[in-house]
C-alpha cells in the first residue's frame, strides 16, 4: 500500500528534540500563550525575515483574524477563487461579508488578475488569493490593481510556507498573509495550529487585540474578536519541527522533480514559473478521466487525493452559481489530482505512483 503520508515515519528522526521540547513544556507550566509562542513566533520571523508574526490556533482563524483586522463584515465584497478549500469562502462569509469568485488561469490554477478588476464594486474591500498547492500568485499584478482601488491584499498562503516569489518569502511582505500549520501542510503542527504575518506594526497590534481580547495595556477591548490563541504546547512543537523544515521542503522538492521528470508529455502538470520557487504542497496533475484514474490507483493500493473538487461558487452559502459560470475553475476542480511530496515518500513509492499513472494513460 502507498500512502500518502506517514507522520510517525517523518518524524521519527526527530523524536528526541521533540520529547525533550514536551518535557520542558510540562515543566515551565505555561499552558496559555506565554514564551512558547513568544519563542516560536520569534523563530519564524527569524527564519523567514517576517517583520510581525502572530501565531493562532488554525488557517481558518488566520483569515478571520485578518478579515477582522482590515475592517471587513456585513455587506462587503472579497474577490477570492472557487478552487480552494472550504475554509477561504467560508471566512469570508463568516464575517458577514461575501466572496465574489474570480476565474482562475486555466495553466496555472491561481487567480487571474487578469479578471479581478471586472469584479470590483464599491462593497469590494479585498483581494484574498491562493497560492494553491504552494504556487505563489502574481502578487505584482494583484499588489498593484489592490494600491489602485484602496483594497486590502489577503493572502492565503495554507499551502505555501517556503515559497518565495522574486526571491522573497511569500508572506513576509504583506498586509496579511494567513497561514495553515495543519499537520500534512508544509510546515505543520501535531494538531491544528496557523499564524498571520504582516508587515504593518498597526495589523499586527489590531491582530493581537483580536486574539488576546485586550491591547497590551488591557485597557482597550475590542467589539469584535476571535479567541483563537495558539496552544503552546503546538508551540513549542512547532519550534523544534522548523529546524527540520529545510529538509522537508528540499524532499518535496526532489519528490515533485522526479514525478515532473516521469509523467513529463503523459499528463497536464502545472507550468514552472521562473519568477517563483515553489515549496510543493502536493503535486497536482491534470486529467479528464480523473475519476478512473482515483479508482485505477486505489484498486493497486496506491491513496491519492484531490483537492479539491467542491464548486464553492455553486454552494447556495456563497450566491449558488450556475453550472458552468466558471467554466476553467469547474474543469480545474473535476481533473485536478494530487500525488503526495510528504517528505515520508520514499523515491521508490513516489517512482510506482509514476508508473500506475503512466500505465493507466497509456492503456486509456
Ligand atoms: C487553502 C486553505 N485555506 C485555508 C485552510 C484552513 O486551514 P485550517 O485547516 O488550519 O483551519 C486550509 C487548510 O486545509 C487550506 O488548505
Amino acid at each position: 500500500m502507498i500512502k500518502p503520508l506517514d507522520f510517525a515515519k517523518t518524524y521519527a528522526e526527530i523524536l528526541p528534540e521533540l520529547s525533550q521540547a514536551f518535557e520542558e513544556f510540562i515543566l515551565n507550566g505555561e499552558y496559555i500563550g506565554g514564551s512558547p509562542v513568544e519563542r516560536f513566533e520569534s523563530k519564524i520571523k527569524e527564519r523567514t525575515g517576517a517583520i510581525h508574526a502572530i501565531a493562532c490556533k488554525s488557517g481558518t482563524h488566520a483569515l478571520q483574524l485578518a478579515l477582522l483586522a482590515a475592517g471587513i463584515g456585513q455587506g462587503d465584497e472579497v474577490i477570492t477563487v472557487a478552487n480552494t478549500y472550504y475554509a477561504t469562502a467560508y471566512a469570508i462569509r463568516s464575517v458577514g461579508a461575501m466572496p465574489i469568485f474570480c476565474e482562475v488561469d486555466f495553466a496555472s490554477g491561481l487567480m487571474d488578475s487578469g479578471r479581478v478588476d471586472s469584479l470590483i464594486t464599491s462593497r469590494t474591500k479585498a483581494v484574498m488569493p491562493v497560492h494553491l498547492y504552494g504556487a505563489p500568485v502574481d502578487l505584482d499584478a494583484l499588489g498593484s490593481i489592490c494600491a489602485l482601488h484602496g483594497l486590502h491584499l489577503i493572502e492565503d498562503c495554507s499551502h505555501a510556507f517556503g515559497s518565495s516569489y522574486h526571491n522573497t518569502p511569500i508572506g513576509i511582505n504583506s498586509d496579511f498573509a494567513c497561514f495553515s500549520l495543519y499537520p500534512t501542510k508544509n510546515l505543520g503542527a501535531f494538531g491544528d495550529a496557523g499564524m498571520v504575518l504582516t508587515r504593518s506594526a498597526e495589523h499586527d497590534a489590531s491582530v493581537r487585540r483580536m486574539l488576546y481580547l485586550c491591547d497590551r495595556s488591557r485597557s482597550v477591548f475590542p467589539p469584535r474578536a476571535i479567541h483563537a490563541m495558539l496552544d503552546p504546547l503546538q508551540a513549542a512543537l512547532l519550534t523544534v519541527t522548523l529546524d527540520a523544515f529545510p529538509g522537508y521542503k528540499h524532499r518535496r522538492q526532489e519528490l515533485a522533480g522526479l514525478y515532473r521528470k516521469k509523467l513529463a508529455d503523459k499528463v497536464r502538470m502545472l507550468p514552472e514559473d521562473p519568477n517563483s520557487e515553489v515549496n510543493p504542497y502536493v503535486f497536482p496533475i491534470f486529467t479528464d478521466k480523473r475519476d478512473q484514474l482515483l479508482r485505477y490507483l486505489k484498486d493497486m493500493d496506491i491513496h491519492v487525493q484531490v483537492h479539491y473538487d467542491t464548486d464553492l461558487h455553486r454552494l447556495p452559502q456563497f450566491g449558488g452559481l450556475a453550472a458552468g459560470s466558471l467554466p476553467i475553475t469547474e474543469r480545474h476542480n473535476r481533473e485536478v489530482l494530487s500525488l503526495s511530496v510528504h517528505p515520508s515518500l520514499t523515491n521508490a513509492e513516489a517512482e510506482m505512483v509514476s508508473e500506475a499513472v503512466v500505465s493507466f494513460i497509456n492503456g486509456n
